[in-house]
């Protein structure tokens, strides 16, 4: 299977964005990233401390220029933080520079899939499904807007959610 750009996973916090693309990446055979790892790796701390020391916008900083200068570069999945779509510059790569799949999912599905919060500071403290919901509603738009798939993860599996994008991606010619 060849792939004519990189492909790019968006969507919230336990979207599945990097389960999924580690699959995807292995099936295309295509080199995979996650942002939020490789800002912990650059910086030699875990997002929550980057957010509590740096303060969110310092990250977001981060993330946009790792996210803009790395989507240029071609033969990626590259698994984006679920506030990637915050920025106008990142929207921008994500329509221009690959093909973008949004993983859909309610607040309540995330908030029973999240476990892990230590990638997560948004969602430290009580009530993570009311955080979940206005996050959502404040960046819905932004997602729908964004990608170039969509796919409704609710009652799926991961191979699941794998399958339907390979399907889809072949359908759209973006793999052949
Ligand atoms: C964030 C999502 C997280 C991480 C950070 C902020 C967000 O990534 O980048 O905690 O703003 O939605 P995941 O979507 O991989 O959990």
């Amino acid at each position: 299977m060849s792939i004519h750009q990189n492909i790019f996973l968006i969507g919230m916090m336990g979207s599945w964005k990097s389960t999924v693309g580690k699959k995807l990446a292995r099936a295309l055979n295509l080199k995979f990233v996650d942002t939020d790892d490789e800002i912990e790796e650059a910086t030699e701390q875990k997002v929550a401390e980057i957010f509590e020391e740096r303060g969110e916008t310092q990250f977001r900083e981060m993330e946009t220029a790792y996210f803009v200068e790395k989507s240029l570069q071609p033969g990626y999945v590259i698994s984006t933080g679920g506030g990637i779509v915050v920025s106008e510059a990142n929207r921008n790569a994500l329509k221009k520079n690959g093909h973008t799949i949004f993983l859909k999912a309610s607040p309540e599905t995330l908030s029973h899939r999240i476990k892990n919060t230590d990638k997560r500071p948004l969602l430290h403290g009580n009530d993570p499904l009311m955080k979940l919901s206005k996050i959502w509603k404040d960046r819905k738009e932004f997602y729908e807007t964004s990608a170039h798939l969509t796919i409704e993860t609710d009652r799926l599996n991961p191979g699941q959610v794998l399958e339907i994008i390979i399907k889809k991606l072949e359908a759209n010619n973006a793999i052949h």
